[in-house]
């Protein structure tokens, strides 16, 4: 598969030109991408206004995808927001106000952009939640729920795969939504792979009607790359109106060697990456055997992540994080209870086999008694666009009892509020905020 953006940006370094345009380095190696990094150049396209290498390079991508595919150049966080105002530009047209119907493990940003778009959301409240990263529910409850809400949800909202690396059965959830005629928009952000499984297991390939992925998560990409996808059966206006939704929230200014990135993965996966992933989840699925035979409990069924349930072994997550960093094995995520590993081909069979041998040689030690908070919504007595946008101070979390939450609190990873802004913080949420170690709060001034 061709690469149109690369092969402009290649001949454009490798030529003399005198660069009197952005950025300032001028393509003097500093860190040592400079030479790569240009700008809106003559043929280099536009991002949001893509005809040329850009427009072709997002044609392959949509080639690869099987449906509409955008780049951003800044995240799925992104892809999110412009997925929000799609689905809110989408209700606006039939003449409704927008109404999402929402798992509760949404990532922070889903709350952003509720308060800059002045969405109303409903919390799906009949998950089976082990922990307030998981949100898993069977298809027949949401069924349940559209036959008996009110007011029908303009869209539900699904993050999968979560934090802890649990697929939901898309298929039968979207088969519900078409059922309903509610929209269904997927946060996929760590799921871009999904698509190259056999079969696909990607949200859109299973029904969903619009999801982003950060390629750079479970893709070789660089940090800021992502899509936005669109399924073909999607209201139009949600392809018309992509680039424009992309933009409103976008820099003007996207980078050009993470488009670079975007476009050297098209030809990645066109080349043999089926194949590459399914060996991938084979060596990871055997591996995981040899851990459970080893005493471990494994959580989630995504086929790339591992994630351990490290209080039966006798760790906190963050402890058994501790002890794997010292052995120069570092995580994506551990918390009191889990630990959660991101593989990928680029560890190769040596990165695989070592992470083997850091685990099997944990010692086992008697079982920590799990006491996994369960997660409840406190009263809310604001909106979330009134609270996220209202005046705020910083106090600690101990302090906060009885205060509104103004802002999510929680940093990345995992990202996922554990109280959502405008609700009032009461005691079960002080404690689970401090059971996570945060501290302080941003809460509404008084
Ligand atoms: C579930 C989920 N959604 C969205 C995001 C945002 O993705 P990005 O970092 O690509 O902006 C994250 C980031 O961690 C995430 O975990």
């Amino acid at each position: 598969m061709k690469t149109p953006i690369c092969d402009f940006v290649k001949k454009y370094a490798e030529s003399d030109a005198l660069r009197l345009h952005m950025p300032g380095h001028k393509g003097v190696s500093f860190i040592g991408a400079e030479p790569l990094d240009i700008t809106e150049i003559d043929g280099a396209d536009s991002l949001y206004e893509a005809s040329g290498i850009i427009k072709e390079s997002e044609d392959n991508s949509s080639e690869l995808f099987g449906c509409p595919t955008y780049y951003s150049t800044e995240g799925a966080s992104h892809s999110i927001r412009a997925m929000l105002y799609l689905i809110s530009l989408y209700a606006r047209e039939r003449g409704e106000r927008p109404l999402i119907a929402a798992a509760m493990n949404v990532h922070k940003v889903f709350l952003t952009a509720v308060a800059l778009l002045d969405l109303d959301v409903e919390w799906l409240d009949f998950d089976d939640r082990e922990g307030y990263l998981s949100c898993v529910f069977e298809a027949k409850k949401l069924d349940k729920f559209l036959q008996t809400a009110p007011k029908k949800p303009t869209a539900i909202y699904l993050t999968s795969p979560d934090y802890l690396g649990n697929i939901a059965d898309i298929k039968a959830i979207s088969a519900v939504c078409k059922k309903h005629r509610v929209l269904l928009a997927v946060d996929n952000a760590h799921g871009a792979y999904l698509r190259f499984l056999t079969p696909s297991q990607h949200p859109i390939d299973l029904g969903a009607d619009i999801c982003c992925d950060s390629a750079h998560k479970t893709l070789p990409a660089l940090t800021g790359a992502a899509y936005l996808h669109i399924s073909n059966t999607a209201p139009e206006i949600f392809v018309s109106e992509a680039k424009n939704a992309l933009a409103l929230f976008g820099s003007t200014s996207p980078s050009y060697l993470v488009l670079q990135s975007l476009d050297r993965l098209n030809a990645y996966l066109a080349d043999g990456y089926n194949e590459r992933l399914s060996s991938l989840a084979k060596r990871v699925n055997s591996l995981k055997t040899r851990l459970v035979e080893a005493g471990y409990i494994l959580y989630g069924n995504e086929p790339t992540k591992i994630t351990l349930a490290t209080k039966e072994y006798g760790y906190t997550g963050t402890d058994f994080a501790k002890i794997l960093s010292e052995k120069g094995v570092f995580c994506e995520y551990a918390d009191p209870d889990f630990i959660v590993f991101m593989l990928t081909d680029e560890i190769g069979e040596e990165g695989l086999f070592r992470l083997e041998n850091a685990l099997l040689l944990m010692p086992k030690m008697s079982a920590i008694p799990t006491n996994r908070v369960t997660v409840h919504r406190p009263e809310r007595v604001m909106s979330i666009r009134d609270a996220m946008l209202s005046p705020c101070e910083r106090v600690a979390t101990v302090n906060a009892f009885g205060r509104v939450l103004a802002q999510p609190s929680v940093s990345c990873p995992p990202a996922v509020p554990i109280a959502f802004c405008g609700e009032k913080i009461d005691e079960k949420v002080v404690s689970t905020f401090d059971y996570y170690g945060i501290n302080e709060l941003t809460v509404v001034k008084e």
